[in-house]
């Protein structure tokens, strides 16, 4: 098979679905070498070529099997609604394509588990887009952490919340798109949570206000690690506050302003002057790091010819099992169950 058994010089992308965040994912593909979208695809054909031609895309399809049937296309980024992405991610894989699938990966872990085993039996790669996790600030901040600089942390607290007016059918409102604030937003003080951890919680609590369409506007959750430190998140899109993290250990505090998006980060030893780490990066280039993580795992896999386990260092299935068990349990806390869930 061409994937797998070649090494390529340019790893070549399609794009399905070509809604908003596509968008993104276009400004940052540009950046990164070896990365080439020459195909799109979209449930509506009008929609795809006007995508096409906006990026000058060679290949525009008006409906996703299409595009995956072309060989050339070695990769895939899935830019659809939550809901969409199980049968989306099992679609790209049995046509033996490596999926880049945006945030969250699935509705819940059980969804996860059947993508990642697929993957792995075809042995393809499957990375879930949360870019927070790929920042050079966010690697940045890690080794600060094992270097034990704060201590030992004792608390987490970050906030994620957006406060718009939308309409019952946008995709946030919107149960049959998967909507709520915790998939879509809460996912991202969970993620920083993970990453100063790097376990699972013993012990789960949460809370949420719901929307008039039955999904969490706004909500909010404690997690108890083993040692006994906790995390105290929140996420909503009708909520005003800081996006913010502080991480707070037994000697020091790190804070890292518009953490999922992370910049910069100040780390603050009791009784020493703050010192600040800065990351600078143009704003269109959100997904570089994504994208080139990506392209570098598959490249580097198929340079050795490595024919099982693709896998992600950053962002490996057991990481993204992790968070999509916190987020079930919660869910489950709340009876948040979604249409086309299958449990
Ligand atoms: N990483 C980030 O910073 C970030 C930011 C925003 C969103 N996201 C993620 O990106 C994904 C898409 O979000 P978005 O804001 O781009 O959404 P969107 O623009 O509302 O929709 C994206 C695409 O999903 C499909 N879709 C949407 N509503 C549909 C419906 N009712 N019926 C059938 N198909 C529908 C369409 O695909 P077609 O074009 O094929 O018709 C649409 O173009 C979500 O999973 C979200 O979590 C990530």
């Amino acid at each position: 098979m061409e994937t797998r058994t070649k090494a390529m010089q340019k790893i070549n992308w399609g794009v399905l679905g070509c809604g908003h965040i596509a968008n993104t994912f276009m400004a940052g593909v540009s950046s990164v070498s070896q990365a080439e979208v020459i195909a799109c695809a979209a449930s509506d054909a009008d929609r795809a070529k006007a995508f096409s031609e906006k990026y000058r895309i060679a290949h525009h399809f008006g409906d996703y099997q299409s595009m995956l049937e072309q060989r050339s296309v070695h990769a895939v980024y899935i830019a659809t609604t939550h809901n969409f992405h199980f049968a989306h991610i099992m679609l790209c894989l049995r046509h033996v394509k490596h999926v880049l699938c945006e945030k969250p990966l699935t509705l819940n872990a059980s969804q996860a588990e059947q993508c990642y085993t697929l993957a792995k039996q075809n042995n393809l790669l499957l990375i879930e887009a949360v870019w927070t996790r790929f920042l050079p600030a966010i690697g940045a901040l890690k080794k600060v952490l094992e270097a034990n600089t704060i201590g030992e942390v004792q608390c987490v607290q970050a906030n994620f919340s957006l406060n718009r007016e939308l309409p019952d059918a946008h995709r946030l409102n919107n149960p049959e798109l998967a909507g709520g604030a915790l998939l879509d937003l809460g996912i991202y003080p969970i993620t920083i949570a993970d990453i100063v951890f790097g376990e699972a919680p013993v012990n789960i609590q949460s809370h949420q206000i719901k929307t008039t369409t039955g999904v969490d506007k706004n909500s909010f959750y404690t997690l108890e690690y083993a040692s006994g430190a906790i995390a105290q998140l929140s996420a909503g899109f009708r909520m005003s506050g800081p996006t913010y993290a502080n991480i707070m250990g037994d000697k020091g505090l790190i804070s890292v302003p518009f953490f999922l998006g992370a910049k910069s980060f100040t780390v603050t030893i009791d009784d020493q002057q703050a010192k600040e780490h800065h990351f600078d990066f143009d704003e269109k280039d959100n997904f570089m790091f994504e994208i080139a993580h990506f392209t570098q795992t598959l490249h580097d896999a198929l340079n050795s010819n490595q024919q099982s386990d693709i896998t992600s260092t950053i962002m490996p299935a057991k990481t993204t099992l992790r968070v999509m068990r916190i987020m079930d349990t919660i869910r489950d806390q709340w009876g948040l169950c979604y249409a086309d869930e299958k449990k």
